[in-house]
């Protein structure tokens, strides 16, 4: 089935001039780019992008790193393509990720692992919808 996820290329990945590293990979996938733009968040918004974190041990950590600097933020769409964009990206502890994955060959921290990808439809949804307005991203 054809569907759409939310991709970011967090700030460690931007810093490291990772961005088109990250997209050659998506681009040689057979999924396509439908959105794409430069954004920063402030502390609050990525506590409401990680909301589903609250009170976790690494939540003011991870909120922290996700607001210290700017995001490249992407909609994917294809076949399939939430699961396979997470396979792209390998295990959120890049010592767990398979070889050949983005964190897995990039990544140097659990927590600054390169790149984030939603991990269901209604977490797409919401995520799409957090980042993207219906000027941005046509239906
Ligand atoms: P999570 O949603 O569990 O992982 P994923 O990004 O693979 O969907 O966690 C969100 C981010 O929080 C994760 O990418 C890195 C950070 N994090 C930590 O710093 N420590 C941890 O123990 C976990 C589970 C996540
Ligand atoms: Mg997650």
């Amino acid at each position: 089935m054809k569907e759409r996820t939310l991709s970011i290329i967090k700030p460690d990945g931007v810093l490291r001039n990772l961005i088109g590293e990250v997209i050659k990979r998506i681009e040689g996938r057979d999924m396509t780019i439908k959105a794409l733009k430069m954004i920063r968040m402030t502390k609050d918004q990525a506590r409401g992008f990680y909301a589903v974190h609250a009170g976790k041990p690494f939540f003011e950590s991870v909120t922290d790193f996700m607001s210290s600097g700017p995001c490249v933020v992407m909609v994917l769409e294809g076949e399939d393509v939430i699961k396979r964009y997470r396979e792209l990206m390998g295990a959120t502890n890049y010592k767990d990720a398979a070889e050949g994955t983005i964190r897995r060959e990039f990544a140097v921290d659990i927590e600054k692992n390169i790149v984030h990808g939603s991990d269901s439809p209604e977490t797409a949804q919401f995520e799409i919808s957090y980042f993207f307005n219906a000027l941005e991203l046509p239906k």
